[in-house]
């Protein structure tokens, strides 16, 4: 890649933790939004993505979910991300999700900040979670390590600009570039068959931009952006790098992990995705040799 073509590009922040830590509320408060009251008992079964401004600068965010059922999602999400935010609750600790997410952190070699959330509560001890999370070479700051927390209050609202800065400043450390001036690549964060719209994927775009009417591959599956929505539901012509958005005009549902890659060609497009599925079937019928769709990336 010619370094005259990259430019900044937004920050991807997946959120991480314990299950009712306060991971979807925190977003809620940092976005104005509700989405914690429209969830099946309160609790996150699937990956949202959304974006923010703060001082001019969009950041966004991927939440998880923290029920020990999701831990392909979790490790998803720690795929695809520049930096990590761990929530844990000041009135609870850490807890057997918290490990995992500081394992998928440090398995993707992503840098984690701290979020330690509902300092509102009475029995709120955030200096007990700074302890307990040294032992997982988490060291605060301000006791001469090297790990940035932050206090916060999901439900109060404190602390959420400081939080933003701080996501700002590591993200500036780390110069994220890509090139919006090239067809896209990305990753499906979700993807199902909607009633209406047919198959429909969630995309994170994270190089180049993706455009109505381009042919891409996603998985082993072809497909043309018919229409693409971001996460405000608003009708998009076009999504560049860190972007999230829902698009359809794919014949069939890919996987979520599954890469996407636009084409400015439809034959290509389509050539490879046939290559893909035969090579994969006939991987199938042939179990000493086995390949799997990573395998096809390279
Ligand atoms: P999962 O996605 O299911 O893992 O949960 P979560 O981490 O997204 O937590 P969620 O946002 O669903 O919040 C769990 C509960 O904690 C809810 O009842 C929230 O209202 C409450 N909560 C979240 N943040 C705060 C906070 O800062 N203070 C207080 N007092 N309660 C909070
Ligand atoms: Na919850
Ligand atoms: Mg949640």
């Amino acid at each position: 890649e010619d370094p005259e073509n990259l430019m900044e590009r937004p920050p991807v922040v997946t959120i991480m933790g314990h299950v009712d830590h306060g991971k979807t509320t925190l977003l809620d408060a940092i976005r104005h939004t509700n989405v914690t009251a429209g969830e099946a008992g309160g609790i996150t079964q699937h990956i949202g993505a959304y974006q923010v401004e703060s001082n001019g600068k969009k950041i966004t965010f991927l939440d998880t979910p923290g029920h020990e059922a999701f831990t392909t999602m979790r490790a998803r999400g720690s795929k695809v991300t520049d930096i990590t935010i761990l929530v844990v609750a000041a009135d609870d600790g850490v807890m057997p999700q918290t490990v995992e997410a500081i394992n998928h952190a440090k398995a993707a070699n992503v840098p984690i900040i701290v979020a330690v959330n509902k300092i509102d509560k009475p029995e709120a001890n955030p200096d007990k979670i700074r302890q307990e999370l040294t032992e997982y070479a988490l060291i605060p700051e301000e006791w001469g390590g090297e790990t940035i927390f932050v206090n916060v209050s999901a439900k109060s609202r404190t602390n959420l600009d400081e939080l933003l800065e701080m996501i700002l400043l590591v993200a500036e450390v780390q110069e994220l570039k890509a090139n919006p001036n090239t067809t896209a690549k990305g990753t499906v964060i979700e993807a199902e068959l909607d009633k209406g719209k047919g198959p429909v994927a969630r995309i994170l775009v994270q190089d180049g931009t993706l455009r109505i009417g381009d042919p891409f591959v996603a998985g082993v599956f072809f497909g043309r952006v018919r229409a693409m929505v971001n996460d405000k539901g608003r009708r998009l012509k076009e999504a560049g790098p860190s972007t999230p958005v829902e698009i359809t005009g794919l014949h069939e549902v890919p996987q979520a992990g599954d890469r996407l890659i636009a084409f400015d060609d439809e034959r290509k497009a389509r050539e490879i995705a046939d290559k893909r599925t035969i090579t994969l079937r006939e991987s199938e019928l042939n179990s000493s040799s086995r390949v799997t769709l990573d395998d096809l990336y390279k």
